[in-house]
């Protein structure tokens, strides 16, 4: 049965955008600076036609795709995306449950407003990885890979494009700031420690290497109150070091990371029960490094034009990092996508499957579950009828060959 109201993820942009006060809004739908590389990832799609085959016996399509060690029921994924409470009461165990009920993976934000736990019990046996931001306050990512190691998560996807959080300035305007009744649900517990006095003592007392390193008088005091919402932000070139409660603005960008102290801790720590992803990637030349450096897989991201603005389109750095690569680990692609057509087109482009962040986030606003449901539903039987109409039956058989570009094939 269809959604009268709602037959595209255009129309459900619509409809969660007169769902959502102005500051989840701007929250969910900015991109940095300008947005131009927001509204290019968009854009991007339409530089290709599909070349469409016919008479080929289509009625057994295949739309299923094998990732981290199961079957997805189509070639997308839902892509981490920070406090989905702000859309909807039920927030991300909404989103798990749709996913379940779709046979979708679900990506989790480090920075959710339900607790991993929570969502890992939502989504069952369905596929579930999570997001990570490798703080540089080490022990505390360390707690949270335990967790969701213990909760049976298959990956950790470790988001690279974010050394420094990009400027979204209505973000800015707003001073945006979580409400009183939700939470960074994952940190919940340490920002109660390091709330009160009483929390900062046993803090210390439970950071045990930190104490060896660095002497008392010189550790960074813990704030009395919480930092301004946008403390993230580089205030000209004076780096404002995290320390107090864990939120978005202050602990998600790290400007120390590097790749030979990132992944080798990271698949120590993972071990064999969870596979490490890098999410972020743009370039061949760190699409190769990944690959050396031993990542079991790459995501093409830009954050969906959140970080840096004038970065290319996520479907334009595709094809180098697939040529990089040359199959030795899959690679995913997010930004931009908001039709079945546009799954193809990446997975024309080489691309073993796709990821989907804001479309998500409008049907939560929309309607909850089922709101995410429906954009599951749009998306899914879409790209399926693609396939159907293109003349492919199964995913692996979507090549180069089905897309021409518009520019450069003289149209
Ligand atoms: C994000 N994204 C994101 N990525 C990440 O690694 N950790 C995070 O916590 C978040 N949070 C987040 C919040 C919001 C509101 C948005 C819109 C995005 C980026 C996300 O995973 C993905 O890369 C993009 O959303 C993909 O682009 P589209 O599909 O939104 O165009």
């Amino acid at each position: 049965p269809h959604d009268l109201n709602c037959l595209t993820i255009s129309e459900l942009e619509s409809l969660a955008y007169e769902r959502m006060d102005k500051q989840t809004r701007d929250y969910y739908n900015e991109g940095a600076d300008c947005g131009s590389t927001l509204s290019e990832n968009i854009s991007a799609y339409e530089k290709y036609r599909i070349r469409p085959r016919v008479l080929r016996d289509i009625s057994q399509i295949d739309a299923t795709v094998p990732v981290f060690g199961h079957t997805n029921s189509s070639a997308f994924g839902v892509a981490p995306t920070a406090m989905q409470r702000l859309a909807h009461s039920d927030g991300e165990i909404a989103t798990a449950r749709a996913c379940r009920s779709r046979g979708i993976v679900m990506g989790l934000s480090s920075f959710s407003t339900s607790t991993l736990e929570d969502v890992a019990q939502a989504s069952g046996a369905n596929t579930h990885v999570l997001q990570l931001y490798l703080f540089e306050e080490r022990d505390h990512s360390l707690k949270l890979i335990n967790r969701a190691k213990k909760a049976g998560y298959r990956a950790v996807l470790l988001t690279v494009d974010t050394p420094m959080l990009g400027r979204r300035n209505l973000e800015i305007r707003n001073q945006f700031k979580l409400p009183a009744h939700l939470s960074i649900a994952n940190f919940a517990e340490q920002d109660e420690d390091t709330d009160t006095a009483a929390g900062r003592e046993h803090s210390r007392t439970t950071t045990a290497t930190d104490e060896k390193k660095t002497p008392a008088s010189r550790r960074p005091q813990m704030p009395r109150q919480r930092r301004p919402s946008t403390a993230g932000y580089h205030d000209g070139h004076r780096r404002i070091p995290p320390g107090g409660p864990i939120t978005f603005h202050t602990h998600a960008a790290n400007p120390t990371l590097s790749w030979d102290e990132s992944i080798p801790w990271l698949k120590e720590v993972c071990g064999p029960e969870m596979e490490v992803w890098v999410k972020g990637i743009a370039t061949a030349e760190d699409a190769e490094l990944a690959v050396h450096h031993g990542c079991d897989g790459i995501i093409v991201s830009n954050h969906g034009g959140r970080q840096l603005n004038g970065a290319l389109a996520t479907l334009d750095a595709l094809p180098e990092v697939v040529a990089a690569v040359k199959k030795r680990v899959p690679v995913h692609v997010d930004g931009g996508i908001r039709h079945g057509t546009d799954i193809f087109k990446a997975l024309a482009l080489g691309a073993d499957f796709c990821w989907v962040g804001r479309p998500i986030l409008w049907g939560l606003a929309y309607k909850g579950q089922e709101g995410v449901e429906l954009c599951l539903r749009l998306l899914s039987d879409e790209f399926r009828l693609c396939m159907g109409l293109a003349g492919v039956t199964k995913v692996k058989d979507i090549t180069r060959e089905y897309l021409c570009r518009v520019d450069r094939d003289g149209f």
